[in-house]
């Protein structure tokens, strides 16, 4: 298919993680031939996403809100590669690897070389600047943010991203991108954490904070902003789900942006993360998972 407004048919997915493969599933089920790209030595990670997608589009069929001719079609138009050379042709390429500023440059600078100056780039960071990552393109212009929501295929909103050198036109093509992916999308300056993290950010580390000083158990802190502001998630569970390690990069970046201790990683969750404890994707983190239901983490308190 092609976005009458944007002119957009095929889009390129960097990462193929949580993120990259909920990216890459919500615009194939959108029409958009789509592939997506984990460099080989990550041929792994791209062999999990597609085996998430899978699942989750068999979720979706299960649960009505998807035809099993649709989601044939969704996997029809979905390639895999471990070649950036896959991505030529793409009129959109959305980046979602690692919020490692050097590894996404990397990335942009070769593909920058390689697509027409057409094609549009777009990041999903949460937290580091567009423009340090536009600078480093010959299309600032045609470089915005495109931040979305995990589960991406649940979740109906993305942030679009308008950095100092985004053009007029690239604001339109990737707001209609987003709405043409059934997607909300709301409008944010390229200030770190956005609208969603600006606010979401400070609010788990607080709840960090509040059970490492003793204020509350991991269940209760949860249980209190579930039951008590009709949360779905309680923010411990939440930050499990995010993965504490991004939990706490985003932190480190959004202190380095606005030196406001609200966004400095308390202690307690610098030292999780030492440990290995990245919430719900290593098996353990304020909740251990390896049983149903997951059971609070003994944590030394
Ligand atoms: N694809 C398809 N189906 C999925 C799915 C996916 N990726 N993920 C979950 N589901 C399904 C579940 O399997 C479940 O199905 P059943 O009812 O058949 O079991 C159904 O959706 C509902 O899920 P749950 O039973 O787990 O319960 P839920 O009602 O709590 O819904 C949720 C799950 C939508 C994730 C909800 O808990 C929620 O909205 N949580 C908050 C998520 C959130 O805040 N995300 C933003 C994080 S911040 C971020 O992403 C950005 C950043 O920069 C950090």
């Amino acid at each position: 298919m092609s976005d009458s407004r944007s002119g957009i048919r095929k889009v390129g997915v960097l990462g193929c993680g949580l993120m990259g493969s909920g990216i890459a599933q919500a615009c194939a089920a959108a029409g958009y031939d789509t592939v997506v790209r984990e460099p080989a030595d990550q041929a792994a990670a791209l062999e999990r996403g597609r085996a998430g997608i899978e699942r989750s589009l068999a979720k979706l069929v299960e649960k009505a809100k998807l035809q099993p001719a649709e989601r044939d079609a969704a996997l029809g138009r979905l390639a895999f590669a471990t070649d950036l050379g896959a991505l030529d042709g793409c009129d959109l390429v959305i980046e979602a690897v690692t919020e490692d500023l050097a590894v996404k440059n990397a990335l942009w600078r070769e593909l920058d070389g390689r697509l027409p100056p057409r094609a549009i780039f777009a990041s999903n960071t949460s937290s580091l600047p567009i423009a340090d990552m536009a600078v480093v393109t010959g299309r600032g212009d045609r470089f915005v943010g495109l931040h979305f929501f995990n589960p991406v295929p649940l979740m109906p909103l993305v942030e679009v991203v308008r950095s100092v050198t985004t053009s007029d036109a690239t604001l339109a093509a990737a707001l209609a991108f987003g709405r043409s992916l059934g997607k909300e999308v709301v409008v944010a300056k390229d200030a770190s954490g956005f609208i969603v993290n600006l606010l979401l950010v400070p609010y788990l580390l607080d709840a960090v904070r509040a059970v490492e000083r003793g204020v509350a158990s991991v269940r209760d802190v949860d249980l209190a902003m579930q039951l008590g502001c009709g949360h779905p998630m309680g923010p411990l569970t939440l930050a499990d789900f995010v993965g504490l390690d991004t939990a706490c990069r985003i932190g480190d970046i959004m202190f380095e942006e606005y030196r406001d201790p609200r966004y400095a990683p308390p202690p307690l969750l610098r030292r999780m993360v030492t440990a290995g404890m990245y919430g719900r994707k290593s098996g353990r983190g304020f909740y251990d998972y390896g049983v149903e239901p997951p059971v609070p983490a003994a944590l030394g308190l």
